[in-house]
Formats: C-alpha cells, sequence, structure tokens
C-alpha cells in the first residue's frame, strides 16, 4: 500500500480529481497549515507561542519552466521578509526541483544562492529538503557548493539510503547543518534499505555521528524509539539541549510535542502551505495506515460511514 501511494503522489491524471475533492482538502488541512503565506504565518505565531520554532515550507515539486522557478524564489524571499518583520522564530525548508533543478543546474543553483544570501543577510537559514534518489547527488553537492560561500545553509540525511553515512561524513567536512530523516519516497532495495529495523539502525548510528560533530543539527522524526535513542545518547554524551533540536511535521503526534518542549528540548515544527499539496499528502497518507484509513473513512457518505 505504501509503494502504491507513493506511486500515486507522482501522477498528474490523479493530483486534480483528489484535490478538488471537499473530504480530502479538509483531511489534508490537518497536515497543510493553509493555502496562503498568511496561514503559515499564523500558524508559525500560534506554535511559537507553545515554545517551539518553525520551518516554513511554500508547497511545490518539479516546476516545468523557469518561470515558475523564479516564483518560487521570489516567494522564498517575500517569505523571509515577512519572518523578519514578525519577528518569528522560524527558518524555511525548500525543494530543489521548486526551483529548477530539472530544468537546469545553473538555474537552480542561482535560485538558492539567491535565498540563501537573503537568508544569510538576516540571519537566518534555509534547509535543503532531500527529494528521491534521483536528486541525491545532485543535492549534496549544490549544498557543498553554496555552503562554501555562505552560512546560512544545511540539507537533509535519509537513513533509508545506503549511502547516507558517506554524504553525512562528506558534509560535516564542510560544516553543514544536517536534518537527519528516515526518508519519505519509494526506492528500490538496491539503493535503499527495505527493513523498518534497519532503517531505524542506521537512523540511531547517522544521529551518533551527527550529533557530537559540534555542528547545530535537526533529528527529524516521530519515532519514539529514535527520541529515546537520541536523549540517551546526549544524556551519555553530555551534549546540551541548546546544541541540537528534535524537529516534526505540523499536526503529527502534537502529543509528543508537547512532551518534548515540557522537557526542555528543542523542537522546531515543519509547516508546509500552499496550492500545491497533494504529493506531500499522498506520502503523509502512506506513512501510517490510519491516516489512509480515516481519508477513506471520510470518503464515504455519512449514512454508510455511520452503519459501517
Ligand atoms: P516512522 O515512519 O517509523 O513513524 C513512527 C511513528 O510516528 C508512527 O508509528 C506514528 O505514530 C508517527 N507517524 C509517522 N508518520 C506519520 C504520519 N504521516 N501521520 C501520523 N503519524 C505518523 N523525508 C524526506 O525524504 N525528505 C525530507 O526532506 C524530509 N523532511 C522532513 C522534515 C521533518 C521535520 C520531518 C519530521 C520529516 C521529514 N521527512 C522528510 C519525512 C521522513 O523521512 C519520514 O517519512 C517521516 O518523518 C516518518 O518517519 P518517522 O521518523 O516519523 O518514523
Amino acid at each position: 500500500m505504501r509503494a502504491l501511494l507513493l506511486k500515486l503522489s507522482e501522477s498528474k491524471r490523479l493530483a486534480p480529481l483528489i484535490m478538488k475533492n471537499g473530504v480530502s482538502r479538509r483531511v489534508a488541512r490537518r497536515f497543510v497549515a493553509g493555502e496562503t503565506l498568511d496561514d503559515a504565518i499564523e500558524a508559525a505565531r500560534v506554535l511559537n507561542s507553545q515554545g517551539r520554532s518553525a520551518s516554513l515550507d511554500l508547497l511545490g515539486e518539479n516546476v516545468s519552466n523557469e518561470a515558475g522557478a523564479r516564483d518560487a524564489a521570489d516567494g522564498y524571499v517575500a517569505m523571509f521578509n515577512r519572518i523578519a518583520r514578525e519577528n518569528l522564530n522560524a527558518n524555511v525548508s525548500l525543494k530543489l526541483t521548486q526551483l529548477g533543478l530539472d530544468l537546469s543546474g545553473s538555474l537552480c543553483q542561482e535560485l538558492v544562492e539567491k535565498i540563501v544570501a537573503h537568508a544569510t543577510g538576516l540571519g537566518n537559514f534555509v534547509r535543503i529538503d532531500m527529494e528521491g534518489s534521483a536528486y541525491t547527488q545532485r543535492t549534496v553537492e549544490l549544498t557543498k557548493r553554496v555552503r562554501t560561500r555562505y552560512t546560512g545553509v544545511g540539507t537533509v540525511m535519509q537513513a533509508y539510503l545506503y549511502r547516507a553515512e558517506k554524504d553525512v561524513q562528506d558534509l560535516l567536512s564542510v560544516g553543514c547543518r544536517m536534518r537527519l530523516c528516515k526518508g519519505a519516497y519509494k526506492e528500490p532495495p538496491e539503493i535503499a534499505f527495505p527493513e523498518k529495523a534497519d532503517v531505524d539502525a542506521n537512523y540511531v548510528k547517522l544521529m551518533k555521528l551527527l550529533l557530537p560533530s559540534g555542528i547545530y543539527h535537526g533529528i527529524a522524526t516521530h519515532d519514539p524509539a529514535m527520541i529515546q535513542a537520541t536523549k540517551d545518547f546526549v544524556r551519555e554524551k553530555n551534549i546540551g539541549r541548546d546544541q541540537f533540536e528534535f524537529q516534526m511535521l505540523y499536526g503529527i503526534r502534537t502529543d509528543m510535542q508537547k512532551q518534548l518542549v515540557r522537557e526542555g528540548y528543542r523542537l522546531r515544527i515543519y509547516i508546509p502551505f500552499g496550492t500545491d499539496w497533494f504529493p506531500y499528502f499522498m506520502r503523509r497518507l502512506a506513512e501510517r495506515p490510519a491516516n489512509l484509513a480515516f481519508f477513506l473513512r471520510n470518503l464515504l457518505p455519512k449514512s454508510t460511514r455511520d452503519a459501517a
């Protein structure tokens, strides 16, 4: 089912059908803060008031023309200005295919540098999300190039990839901040661990490489076992709670989010917003059968639901 949903997340035909549907829109709102920057800013403001920082993500990937990529870059610059004006504790996450990586590496690099230069000037930070494995090498290389010129940039490592350990070492060598996650795309067993137990073991291994590095990293997961392993490790190694942060997705495991903040850990919430929410929504359904069941139950007419 996970593989099927991830495949469907790339469907250009299904996207408009799902996005028009009122039930999908309602269910998606659990994971997406809204369609406008105002919605995301409001969500960040609420989270800040509850002791959680934010990372805003303007949804959109695989743009097919240069104008779309330039528009997205302008959107990110405007987002940084708004964050500064509103004095929010928030940075930004973006995807390279939204900035034209499918069209031209040099266009994409030009736009990323423009955004990162702007963010660095404001004392802020750009996180380059990691997409499917077709983009891993280019994302690592582009991040390294930009990182040699600006401090305000980092990327994401996916623990399901066999190559992740080598990439972690490589990026640590240029002082790059990383977010560690398990990985959300459909990848073949030739390049990614197929079993959850192996992904989890690699996650813990990479966490132990990242956190003693003296660089500020993000431990992005909702998995209580990964969180506990991190807590145990930082206690054992005397790594301060201000030297790293946990990260979670908007709308997911809010109980654990509150608990971590109560315990005095730093926590950043990834806040996606925008009209192009279909692939993101499908990846969230794929992660958890209960999400899909909830969605399908709500698609049924109310009378059928009550009878079921
Ligand atoms: P796992 O999938 O094992 O889930 C553990 C538990 O968390 C579940 O039992 C459930 O309780 C809860 N949970 C997880 N997903 C849920 C969901 N969708 N709905 C409800 N509950 C859920 N991936 C990527 O490839 N590139 C990226 O750039 C990013 N960026 C990113 C940023 C941040 C801040 C986070 C938290 C995650 C990402 N991811 C990502 C997604 C990541 O790779 C992964 O798919 C999800 O975080 C789910 O993995 P967990 O670590 O939560 O564990």
